[in-house]
């Protein structure tokens, strides 16, 4: 057995050989999910790209098809880089995707369709001869300049898409108008656009309701006063997804971020660790939006060749507005809970100061754990001091580690412990005292989740916007072999981390409840679930890669 499959996800959607990168092109069509990926047939790096193909009834358990869209064009020769589906009117999907002309990476938007639209699974697309559709011009630089997102119609009776790019240091998603999607001209103002914030990747643009839990599809526009928009980039420099909340003006074409939203680096994310790429769409059977990203491997490029594959997927999420309107929420598709098995359970159990509580009783390396913590009062937090980098939750997290003993927190839980806890990821809060608020601290260490060396483990962490007055915190964590995915206070803080521990694997692989600081903590609520392992099932057709 080779010894390095101890890292194969039981749940997140990964391959059983080769590279994967960016989620591409997700929609729904007659019955079935379709997943699209960037994909190395050939081999575990990134490489000879290609869009691969899965299926779905369920966003959980998948079918694997032969790659919908490959390099055979003078307009995709170098690579089949990533883009968006939109469906258009008459149940029509159409793909835009970024095709890599030369050797210089030259980039152009084409389109491909499905060759026959009464196969659900959509096996075969088309790439037609008036391709490329988009060429850059002159004003702009050619090898930053890709990732259409899905299309959007205007009242004006224009589809509108965006492209990613940047002119020097500047960030921009330039926007493209066609009344027939085979015309597109760009407008003269882009969509939005950022100084020093390098490229933007993988650019997404969606409305979100400000009314209700439904998800809206991407083209709709209700009064001004009932939705926001969503603008999301990847931001190469960081590789971090950073969003921002925001008004579109739909006769102007502009996008005007809300007051108190920063765009870049300093901007909100979706997600504070290993999260990249990301990619949403409209689910039009259960009315939700779902997003998609990319969890690199942290690893060595040896040990994933050794592996045989690299990348994951996370589980898809439904992504809402925080009814503070101030950020999103996000959580885990209802799906994920079908995988659930054994059930184990802790009631309003005390956590004094360093005390820890093993969780026994499931697979504590592939579970999934919700847990409401509690607290009498906040007198005993530490001081917030004044001179700490408010957006540097990282660098306060790499020195206050879940052993560095706290006020109230450090508190969490240590997932994928080795018995003697030589290694683990803790996941946790810690609550400090500013001048008139409280701030929270979220953290998803990696720093001491494997005894392996040459590993990537930073100490990701981000701050929770969340109203402590019921004095409660909840954490959700999904644990599964090399990832560890957690949402903090329903969804407010997001942390995904990829660890690859040598001793708390399988069956040694253990889970606590802990608390390091002074105030005691209560484990009000405390649901741990075995997780099932997903299907992920290869269907052989008649085949075009190895
Ligand atoms: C993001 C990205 C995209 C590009 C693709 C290539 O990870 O660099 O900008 O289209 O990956 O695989």
């Amino acid at each position: 057995v080779n010894v390095k499959q101890v890292y194969r996800t039981g749940f997140h959607f990964h391959l059983e050989k080769n590279w994967i990168n960016d989620p591409n092109g997700p929609l729904y069509y007659k019955g079935f999910y379709h997943l699209f990926y960037q994909y190395n047939p050939e081999g575990a790096v990134w490489r000879n790209i290609v869009w691969g193909h899965s299926v779905s009834k369920d966003l959980i358990n998948w079918k694997k098809l032969e790659p919908a869209i490959f390099p055979s064009k003078t307009f995709d020769k170098y690579g089949c880089w990533s883009g968006s589906a939109t469906v258009l009117p008459g149940n029509k999907p159409i793909i835009l995707y970024t095709g890599v002309v030369d050797e210089n990476i030259t980039e152009v938007q084409n389109y491909a369709v499905p060759a026959d639209y009464s196969d659900p699974y959509l096996r075969k697309w088309i790439k037609p001869d008036n391709n490329p559709l988009i060429v850059a011009d002159e004003s702009m630089n050619t090898t930053a300049f890709r990732d259409p997102t899905t299309a959007w119609l205007g009242q004006d009776g224009r589809w509108k898409i965006l492209v990613g790019g940047r002119r020097k240091h500047r960030g921009i998603v330039f926007l493209y108008r066609s009344r027939d999607f085979m015309n597109w001209v760009k407008a003269k103002h882009p969509l939005h656009s950022c100084a020093n914030t390098g490229n933007w990747e993988c650019p997404d643009f969606f409305p979100v309701s400000l009314h209700g839990t439904n998800g809206l599809d991407t083209s709709s526009l209700m009064e001004e006063n009932k939705i926001k928009h969503v603008l999301k980039v990847s931001l190469d420099e960081t590789r971090y997804d950073y969003y921002t909340l925001g008004t579109y003006f739909p006769q102007k074409d502009r996008y005007i971020p809300d007051k108190n939203m920063v765009d870049g680096l300093r901007g909100l994310r979706y997600d504070y660790g290993d999260f990249y790429a990301s990619k949403s769409f409209f689910d039009p059977i259960k009315k939700r939006r779902i997003m998609w990203a990319w969890a690199n491997e942290s690893d060595t490029v040896c040990d994933d060749l050794r592996k045989g594959w690299a990348g994951i997927q996370t589980i898809p999420r439904t992504i809402l507005i925080d009814p503070n309107g101030r950020q999103l929420l996000q959580w885990p598709v209802e799906e994920l809970e079908t995988l659930r098995r054994e059930k184990v359970e802790l009631r309003e159990k005390k956590l004094k100061k360093g005390e820890h509580v093993e969780v026994k009783g499931i697979t504590a390396a592939q579970a999934d754990v919700e847990v409401t913590f509690s607290f009498h009062c906040l007198d005993k937090a530490e001081k917030y001091d004044s001179s700490w980098d408010e957006h540097d939750a990282q660098k306060l997290c790499s020195q206050k580690g879940s052993t560095v003993q706290g006020g109230v927190g450090p508190f969490g839980l240590l997932t994928l412990a080795s018995h003697d806890l030589k290694e683990y990821t803790p996941v946790f809060f810690r609550i400090f005292k500013a001048n008139s608020k409280h701030v929270v601290l979220m953290c998803s260490d990696e720093s001491s989740s494997s005894l392996e060396e040459g590993l990537y483990k930073p100490s990701f962490a981000g701050f929770v916007d969340v109203d402590l007055t019921d004095k409660k915190l909840s954490l959700r964590s999904l644990i599964d072999h090399s990832v560890v995915e957690s949402f903090g206070a329903g969804g407010k803080t997001c942390i995904t981390s990829r660890v690859y521990p040598t001793l708390a694997i399988y069956e040694n692989a253990h889970l606590h409840a802990f608390t390091n600081g002074t105030a005691t903590i209560i484990i009000e609520k405390l649901d741990a679930w075995s997780m099932k392992s997903s299907r992920i099932m290869l269907i052989c057709m008649h085949s075009t890669t190895a």
